[in-house]
């Protein structure tokens, strides 16, 4: 018997993370055999061509001016002023919606997430989001005493599975006081799949429409952490004015993050913005969520904030960042679409991808599938229902004949497509 003295609900919890895991082992090979000999597909970061950790350019020449105040600073619990302003128009740009918006800075999305469960869902809920997902949320709600419930995101036909969608909210709207919903979109992590504007649509009216004239809420969450590499800047974010003028029983809570759209990842820096018609629910998202992360974490990071918002104060530094993003945008869509291309060309079957960091390829036995890889110095994530390959993070060069190699190891294994 292995010796414990965690308490009860805190026995057995194991943080051994695949994608962490199959990363160590790549990183620890390219030290041995040589970088170029080792294809590392794990990493949810922007490598460039080379390699090399992105960090924008924009971003590192901010850090670099921090003063030493701005640097070692308690930052107020809500964040800073300029930061959260920086943050709602860096997060809907021109399309912001109509009602009472307010921020409130967090540790990354994740931590958006942790406090949505812990402050919009009760001790045994269900929560809510698709079968192709983050794997975080999963443990951010069994650590909470949640349960993560899943519906089917991409029905037969390649399209937004919505019937599945409308059966478990029904269900549950019928069941829980509350009804949180996560929804990955756009660049959905694994998939690269996103809503259409037309899927928002019968979302929304959907979602209207079951808790109309019930003392039930439900809580939108739009997990965006990939929006800015998910499409042109206007474009991309049209789907947030749908959010305004919607009933006072239905709040938006967007899961903002600088860790992707700032290659700010390690700075643990993001921010949960809360849209809803009722001013009286906009105080007391600030009021609740404040005093969450005063009971968890405390106060967010200071530089980080600094950083983040005196690019957002000075339109050339605005555009500056732009062109950046703008230049690994097309970056990986031009290694997504090698992949892509390949893939139809050996016949091997990958979800629809739109845009973002990740491209999966569904099948039965993705974990033989990915150990076989791993013989030839490749490194992919295996998912519960497929094979995750970040294409963020791997060159032309080597992405260029991963299809193939990968359709061999299927065939090899006897996966089934
Ligand atoms: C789907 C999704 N949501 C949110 C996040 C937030 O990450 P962070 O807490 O690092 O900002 C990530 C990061 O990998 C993600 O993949």
């Amino acid at each position: 018997m292995v010796k414990s003295v965690a308490a009860p609900q805190a026995k057995g919890k194991s943080a051994e993370d695949k994608i962490f895991g199959a990363n160590n082992r790549a990183v620890a090979l390219a030290e041995t055999l040589g970088a170029d000999k080792v294809i590392n597909g794990t990493v949810g970061s922007i490598l460039d061509e080379d390699g090399n950790l992105v960090m924008l350019h924009v971003v590192e020449e901010a850090f670099k001016a921090l003063t030493p105040k701005e640097i070692v600073a308690y930052a107020p619990i809500q964040g800073y002023p300029d930061y959260l302003d920086a943050v709602i128009d860096q997060c809907f740009g021109e399309s912001r919606p109509e009602g009472y918006i307010r921020a409130c800075a967090t540790s990354g999305g994740s931590g958006v997430l942790h406090h949505v469960i812990h402050n919009y869902s009760e001790w045994g809920d269900d929560i809510l989001t698709s079968d192709w997902h983050w794997g975080a949320y999963g443990s951010m709600c069994n650590d909470n005493g949640r349960h993560l419930r899943e519906f089917e995101l991409i029905g037969s036909d390649g399209k937004f599975n919505f019937a599945s969608f409308k059966e478990h909210v029904e269900d549950m709207v019928a069941k829980q006081y509350n009804t949180v919903i996560i929804m990955n979109s756009p660049a959905n992590n694994p998939t690269g799949f996103a809503l259409s504007s037309d899927d928002w649509d019968t979302v929304l009216a959907f979602l209207k429409d079951v808790v109309a004239g019930k003392d039930k809420n439900i809580i939108l969450v739009p997990d965006v952490a990939y929006l800015d590499y998910s499409g042109e800047k206007k474009e991309c974010r049209k789907f947030f004015k749908k959010f305004g003028n919607l009933p006072d029983n239905i709040l938006v809570v967007v899961a903002y993050t600088c860790s992707k759209g700032f290659t700010m990842y390690g700075q643990r820096m993001g921010a949960m913005i809360c849209v809803t018609a009722n001013e009286d629910i906009a105080n007391e998202f600030v009021a609740i969520n404040q005093y969450t992360s005063r009971a968890t974490w405390s106060n967010s990071n200071s530089a980080a904030m600094k950083a983040m918002a005196n690019i957002c104060k000075d339109p050339a530094k605005v555009a500056e960042l732009d062109a950046e993003r703008a230049k690994y945008f097309a970056l990986i869509k031009e290694r997504a679409d090698i992949f892509m291309k390949e893939a139809q060309e050996c016949g091997l079957k990958y979800l629809p991808y739109l845009s973002g960091f990740f491209i999966t390829i569904p099948m039965e036995g993705s974990q033989a599938v990915c150990d076989l890889l791993e013989k030839e110095n490749i490194f992919l994530v295996p998912l519960g229902k497929g094979v995750r390959l970040a294409v963020c993070s791997v060159s032309k060069a080597k992405i260029t004949g991963l299809a193939a190699k990968i359709k061999s190891a299927v065939e090899a294994t006897g996966a089934k497509q």
